[in-house]
């Protein structure tokens, strides 16, 4: 679909569609209005009838009303003005994209983006018009030989401003909207791939092609070069598969030498950010094997790995002025014969040893790696994502992300930019007490820690490879995919990471 910015009054726009919203107590809003008044109050005879009450959400088309300038008026219901807040305004652009594709314009207007939403400026509702009108378009649908519902025919839509004067600001945030719409896009294919095609050497393919597409620099790591490095807590996970693992490291270069001397926002130093994408393609629990109900959706382990390779590809096509390394450890995790069994003990690329006592807690085992090798770039701070944990579905569901960290700093920006993007996450505790859980009789650390507090287990035994920088891990496991009817990976948490860096970047608008 394509977009532009518009600051015509709606009484002058001609359009196969105007889209305007109404309050719950009948309240017109100020495009609504001036429609109204071109059209002979022809909405607001409606709604004193009580053909519309302007309920959140809730919509009406309406055709050929006479003297206005559009082909159709779509009114949107926003609920109580006073309440009226981000959730509200999403809901209601939603409500707007669902009808305008269930209808047959081909373009519209939507002035729901001149509304005021508390504490948002109008760069953050573009932004998010955007977003939620590319999400009601996804499909993903290539390996279906008959392809669903036949292409919504709306392929313009054009968002309104107040004035003029914000039509620039509109517009970088247009763009900005697009290319986090974009990573979100690619995140959400390779999430939904499946498995027997998107391996860990298909996963390094994509990551060589965004290369190519973006000028990154790339280098992939192979089992061997991995074993150079002592990475054998990695390649314990991969010893049961007949895929071979993979480690990806993509490079993005921002910082021009001009720049890091400019840069706002502490950046100056020019020390890259590095994101770490947990990427197992497919995770059977391996010799302490998962029970069979639902394990396709194990598919979903690389979540991770495509959140930050998405966020890469924002990143670039936004042209961030900062400096971003991303690294994607990518394995299966099977029940071959020569896979880790428990009680087997491994030595991780950082020289400590690990008993493995359940194989199902294959996450940690792989990114403990990858965060000992981020070291080398020395990094302003590292931020891995990752469905690490079950036990994080059970304490925040499927509304927030897991957050952890070593670093307050670190930590609030993370959760700024979840609350910001509506991506959110929820900071759990990293104290030392719940160490004492990864206790091993046999080696430094085990490498599970019992049922209470699974997910904060995970991360301290994170935490012990991430002494040497900032450092945040995000467990997505309730939030990367969604199950039942809807099954299929939500591209969470792409916007809250793009939203971190624009704000890394000295881009944020709010
Ligand atoms: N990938 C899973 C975590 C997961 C499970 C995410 C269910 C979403 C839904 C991870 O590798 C895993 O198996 N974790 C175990 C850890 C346990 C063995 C300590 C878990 O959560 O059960
Ligand atoms: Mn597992
Ligand atoms: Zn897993």
């Amino acid at each position: 679909m394509e977009f532009s910015i518009k600051s015509t009054h709606p009484d002058k726009q001609r359009t196969a569609c105007t889209v305007v919203g109404v309050f719950e107590n009948g309240q017109l809003t100020v495009a609504a209005a001036m429609l109204d008044r071109a059209c002979g109050n022809a909405l607001r005879t409606l709604i004193e009838r009580g053909d519309f009450e302007g309920r959140n959400g809730a919509s009406l088309m309406l055709h050929h009303v006479p003297n206005s300038p559009c082909e159709r008026i779509l009114l949107i219901g926003l609920g109580k003005e006073k309440e009226f807040r981000e959730k509200d305004y999403g809901n209601a652009v939603r409500a707007a994209m669902k009808a305008l594709k269930d209808c047959g314009a081909a373009e519209a207007y939507l002035t729901l983006t001149t509304l005021t939403v508390t504490n948002r400026d109008s760069a953050w509702k573009i932004r998010q018009a955007v977003l939620i009108g590319q999400e009601s378009g996804y499909r993903f649908e290539q390996f279906k030989s008959k392809k669903g519902d036949k292409t919504p025919p709306l392929a313009h839509l054009l968002l309104a401003v107040d004035n003029r004067k914000e039509i620039a600001a509109a517009e970088a945030a247009l763009a900005e909207g697009l290319a986090i719409a974009e990573g979100i896009a690619l995140a959400k294919d390779l999430g939904n791939l499946p498995r027997n095609i998107c391996t860990p050497s298909h996963l390094s393919d994509t990551a060589r092609q965004l290369s190519q597409e973006h000028a990154l620099h790339c280098e992939i790591l192979d089992r061997d070069a991995m074993a150079q490095l002592g990475m054998h807590s990695l390649l314990s996970v991969a010893r049961g598969s007949d895929q071979p693992p993979r480690l990806i490291v993509l490079r993005y270069r921002g910082l021009s030498a001009a720049t890091v001397k400019n840069a706002k926002n502490g950046t100056k130093t020019g020390k890259p950010i590095v994101l770490i994408g947990k990427g197992i393609t497919f995770d059977s629990g391996g010799i302490s094997l998962k029970p069979g109900e639902g394990m396709d959706e194990m598919k979903f382990d690389m979540c991770g790995a495509a959140a930050v390779l998405g966020t890469l590809k924002a990143v670039a096509r936004m042209r961030l002025a900062l400096d971003l390394v991303v690294i994607v450890p990518a394995s299966e995790n099977m029940p071959g014969g020569s896979a880790s069994k428990p009680g087997d003990i491994v030595t991780s690329m950082s020289g400590q040893t690990i008993e493995i006592l359940n194989t199902d807690a294959e996450g940690r085992l792989i990114l403990c790696d990858a965060l000992t090798y981020s070291e080398r770039f020395k990094p302003d701070a590292v931020i891995d994502v990752a469905t690490l944990t079950g036990a994080c579905v059970i304490a925040l569901g499927h509304v927030a992300s897991g957050l952890f960290a070593n670093n307050h700093r670190l930590a609030n920006a993370l959760l700024d930019a979840g609350n910001e993007s509506l991506d959110r996450a929820w900071q759990l505790p990293l104290w030392d007490d719940y160490q004492e859980q990864l206790k091993s009789n046999f080696a430094d650390m085990a490498n599970i820690g019992g049922r209470p507090a699974g997910s904060v287990t995970a991360a301290c035994f994170l935490s012990r490879f991430a002494k040497k920088f900032n450092w945040a891990h995000l467990d997505i496991a309730g939030t990367a995919w969604k199950g039942g009817a809807e099954k299929g990976a939500t591209g969470r948490p792409v916007a809250l990471l793009t939203h971190y860096l624009l704000g890394r970047a000295g881009r944020r608008h709010d």
